[in-house]
């Protein structure tokens, strides 16, 4: 094989690769232009596939062996039988079950992937609040850093290592106490739970749907359709543009105060002005982009500011992770001349639904079309796609609301 020949075998391996990636598929159908309507330019209406159905769709041979693993997990550990830890027993079965599966599924990649994604999320929010002004002057500066420092995914290796732990200890026990007493298995039982208990695991639950969530309580749990995207994917490019903006968005919640989140607000001060401003944004981009219903309302506020926290998060973790070079051959191949308009056109993709979105006033969330436009919002957007003040997307944008960091001018 002469050199020209390694090249061409390299750029049809290339092509050929980035073609199987869901991502990629999705933003070459993307159409009409940004600068008038971003959601329905990657997301057209009417198209066949979309992130999240494609996600989906991709574990269903991990569910069909769900039933299946958690079924021998419990057999395997069918001692257990004790009613008043019940909860505690079921929970350690389907975390050990959530481990067999990762095991099975080759997984490992991808949950260090994402552990490692939320770490470089963490630090970037911490140098974030470091900066802010209205944390200091009310002195949550600190109690910030100690929360989001702490904050952990479900399945990351050091709980699944705390659930085999947990198992290994409860046997452990069991087994000796049966041999010193053949005949009180029920007392063994309570026995081993009193060995295993001081591994304090966090239940791990296979979620279904592509999506994550923050269970406050400083955990954070995302689908597994996640975990498998990252381990299939080769691609630095195309795995942190699906990941950045929902880890940054789940890991904002945190950061987010609002009445109608759970009662575990870690902050007791959160600017008024900050709620208005997000607010401002939100009823705006409805008010431009209302396909049949949309709703801006005070229930929407949570989500709405970790999405406006998290944009600002996401742009700096995919900057911080993601360079020009680096992805130049993507860029080439979407005919795009930037890594921010990457950015923008990856930015929560798996919120494109083909259908014309409607909300309610009664929905947490606001419109799924509006919760993307409202990028708009950083100013990086209008200079990557070189929109004019006159376009769409432009006059829909209110005053920036930088919440977090140097820049921020909250009190
Ligand atoms: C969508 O899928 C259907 C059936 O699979 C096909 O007939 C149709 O042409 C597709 N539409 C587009 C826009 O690709
Ligand atoms: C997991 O990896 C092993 C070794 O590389 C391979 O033989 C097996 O087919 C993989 N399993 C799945 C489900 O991809
Ligand atoms: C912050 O802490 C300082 C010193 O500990 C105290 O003087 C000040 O009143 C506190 N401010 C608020 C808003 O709690
Ligand atoms: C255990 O129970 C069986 C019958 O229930 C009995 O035959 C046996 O002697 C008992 N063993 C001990 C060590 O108590
Ligand atoms: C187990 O973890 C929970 C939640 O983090 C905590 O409230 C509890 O005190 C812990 N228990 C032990 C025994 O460490
Ligand atoms: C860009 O990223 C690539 C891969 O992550 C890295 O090897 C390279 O050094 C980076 N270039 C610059 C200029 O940072
Ligand atoms: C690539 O994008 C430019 C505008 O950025 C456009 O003028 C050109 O037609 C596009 N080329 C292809 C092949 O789509
Ligand atoms: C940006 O748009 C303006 C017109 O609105 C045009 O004059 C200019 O050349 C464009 N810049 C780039 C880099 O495309």
């Amino acid at each position: 094989m002469n050199l020209s020949k390694i090249k061409i075998f390299w750029l049809l391996f290339l092509i050929k690769f980035a073609e199987a990636n869901i991502l990629y598929d999705v933003l070459k159908q993307r159409t009409g232009d940004p600068c008038e309507n971003l959601y329905r330019h990657t997301c057209p209406l009417g198209v066949n596939r979309t992130i999240s159905q494609e996600l989906e769709k991709s574990i269903n041979p991990i569910l069909q062996k769900f039933d299946e693993t958690q079924d021998a997990v419990r057999k395997t550990y069918s001692f257990l039988k004790i009613d008043n830890i019940q909860r505690i027993i079921e929970s350690a079965i389907e975390s050990m079950t959530f481990i067999k599966i990762c095991e099975k599924f080759n997984l490992t990649k991808g949950v260090q992937y994402l552990e490692n994604i939320l770490e470089q999320t963490k630090k970037v929010m911490i140098e974030d609040i470091k900066n802010t002004n209205w944390l200091l002057k009310h002195n949550q500066t600190d109690i910030a850093i100690r929360v989001i420092e702490k904050i952990y995914l479900t399945f990351d290796s050091k709980n699944q290592e705390k659930v085999k732990f947990f198992f290994k200890d409860f046997e452990n026990c069991f087994n000796s106490c049966l041999k010193d007493f053949p005949n009180s298995t029920e007392v063994c039982v309570t026995h081993g739970y009193e060995c295993a208990a001081k591994h304090n695991f966090t239940w791990i639950d296979l979620i279904k749907t592509a999506n994550g969530v923050n269970e406050h309580n400083k955990i954070i749990n995302f689908g597994i359709s996640f975990i498998l995207y990252a381990s299939q994917t080769q691609d630095e490019v195309l795995k942190v543009a699906l990941i950045a903006s929902l880890m940054a968005h789940e890991l904002s919640h945190t950061m987010m105060n609002s009445i109608t989140a759970s009662n575990d607000n870690i902050l007791s001060y959160f600017p008024p002005k900050a709620e208005d401003c997000i607010t401002k944004q939100y009823e705006s981009t409805c008010k431009t982009y209302k396909e049949i219903k949309c709703f801006m309302t005070f229930r929407q506020l949570e989500e709405a500011g970790a999405d406006v926290i998290g944009m600002n998060l996401a742009y700096k973790l995919f900057k911080n992770i993601i360079n020009q070079s680096a992805s130049e051959s993507i860029l080439k191949k979407l005919n795009l001349s930037n890594i921010d308009q990457l950015f923008f056109l990856t930015y929560w993709s798996i919120l494109c639904r083909p259908e014309k979105i409607t909300t309610t006033e009664m929905k947490d969330h606001p419109a799924n079309n509006i919760r993307i436009n409202a990028v708009v919002q950083l100013p990086e957007f209008q200079k990557s796609f070189n929109c004019s003040a006159d376009s769409t997307m432009m006059k829909s944008r209110t005053d920036q609301c930088l919440i977090y960091g140097k820049k921020s001018k909250f009190k």
